[in-house]
């Protein structure tokens, strides 16, 4: 892929808290940091379009002990609400279990089954990565 050099001005400060973060990150330079931040923008904006297709992770922490709580996460697990095409399950101690799950379906789709996920009472630390389904991912 072409790639295309232009000029940004910024303040110094600003732009000496950029290169130490980007020390603190690992990143090579100040190009490649650039480059993941422009693209981490473009997921936030396609997110807009609900009816688009991406793939999502939500991953949280529950306690298996409460009542209800497994067989709730299992129903929406199996609704309607995007396709799981993966999971896994981590017990974390006695009653801590750590559950990841990958979701196929529309940004509408994965977004709601999330938030119904996450906003179950005994669910803890939760959190839904988006990305966007290339045309080049079609199966
Ligand atoms: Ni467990």
């Amino acid at each position: 892929m072409k790639l295309v050099r232009f000029g940004v001005s910024m303040e110094e400060r600003l732009l000496g808290e950029f290169d130490n973060l980007l020390d603190k990150k690992g990143y090579a330079n100040r190009s490649e940091a650039l480059r993941d931040l422009v693209r981490r923008c473009l997921i936030g904006q396609e997110q807009q379009d609900l009816s688009a297709d991406a793939i999502g992770v939500i991953s949280f922490v529950y306690d298996h002990e409460r009542r209800e709580l497994s067989h709730r996460l299992t129903r929406l697990g199996h609704s309607r609400l995007g396709k799981v095409i993966s999971s896994m399950h981590v017990h974390l101690d006695a009653t801590n279990c750590l559950e990841i799950i990958v979701v196929q379906g529309t940004f509408g789709e994965i977004q709601e089954l999330a938030d119904q996920i996450l906003s179950i009472r005994g669910v803890l630390h939760g959190e839904l990565m988006l990305a966007p389904r290339l045309p080049n991912q079609e199966s």
